[in-house]
């Protein structure tokens, strides 16, 4: 057996005996609802995600549904997700399926690339998971677990090099059903096993052929390059926050005193309704802001 069969074989048994029973994983699961679980699960964390996805895919089955939907009910679906213009995008993005491919999820990477919202990663992954085709899916977890596994680096740069690609391509199984679940079995890996700040070696399949493990757990590299996101007082935290009172009066603007009490600080609230507004997440209209009602047509190009 060469080395990729052992790591292939290690892991692929590991992920059917620990893997996850999540609803997007399901053979039931169309590419609609494998892109939409995949552009929420960029940011956030799987048990945020998990009702707000089911209740979505109730509510908008398919591009065509969701494509018909208001601005402001779906960044009301969205809920607290968190980053919502990524609501607004999956939008424009149904949209998109909708005029150009028919109502149905292009398979095509250049196609999917196309599409509002949809980056290399969420391409990669709805090429993968939905369609089973051969490619190397490279979110955090799965560039993690590699750079661990294959280049001695406790954490990834934090921006995706041409390096890690190809390295992920070379140990990309041949037989592309196989390489869709490998895809899914190491980013399963790295969300249970090889974390981030404490990885758990000793329930690791991989551990015996560990390049970091062999080399003594050297330290980041890229940890000046590293910065880390900011939360409280943020311009962000002010928009979550006035975002929660918007949602919470779908049929009228709140008066304006609910917005002050949500964020006291004025300064910081105008900039960011102002901020809210030119991301086409909140309308001003007479008597204060609401959820935006109209959504212009994406650009495109
Ligand atoms: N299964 C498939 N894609 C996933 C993701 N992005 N996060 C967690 N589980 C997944």
């Amino acid at each position: 057996m060469s080395t990729a069969q052992r790591l292939h074989a290690r892991t692929l048994g590991w992920y059917a005996e620990h893997r996850r029973d999540l609803p997007w994983r399901s053979s039931e699961v169309d590419a609609w609802g494998v892109l939409v679980s995949e552009v929420m699960l960029q940011q956030t964390p799987v048990a945020r995600v998990e009702p707000v996805w089911r209740r979505w895919l109730d509510r908008w089955p398919t591009p065509a549904d969701l494509a018909e939907a208001s601005p402001a009910d779906v960044v009301r679906a969205w809920d607290r997700l968190g980053y919502p213009r990524r609501a607004l995008r999956l939008l424009d993005c149904a949209r998109a399926v909708v005029d150009h491919h028919g109502g149905q999820v292009p398979r095509d990477a250049v196609d999917l690339l196309a599409l509002p919202g949809i980056g290399a990663y969420t391409a990669a992954a709805v090429a993968a998971f939905a369609y089973g085709d051969r490619v190397p899916v490279l979110d955090t977890n799965v560039r993690r677990v590699l750079g661990r596994l294959l280049g001695a680096e406790a954490l990834p740069p934090p921006t995706q090099t041409r390096a890690e690609r190809h390295r992920a391509e070379a140990v990309l199984p041949e037989d592309a059903a196989t390489s869709a679940t490998w895809n899914v079995a190491v980013m399963e890996l790295g969300a249970l096993v090889c974390t981030a700040r404490a990885p758990r070696c000793e329930a690791c399949p991989l551990a015996a052929d560990c390049a970091w493990r062999a080399a003594g757990f050297p330290a980041d590299a890229h940890a000046s390059r590293r910065h880390t996101q900011a939360w409280h007082g943020t311009d962000r935290q002010a928009r979550g926050a006035l975002m929660a009172v918007l949602r919470a009066h779908p049929d009228a603007p709140p008066p304006p005193d609910l917005l002050a009490r949500a964020w006291p600080e004025g300064g910081q609230r105008d900039r960011a309704l102002a901020s809210l507004i030119a991301d086409g997440l909140a309308e001003a209209v007479d008597g204060g802001h609401r959820l935006p009602t109209h959504r212009p047509p994406a650009a495109t190009g």
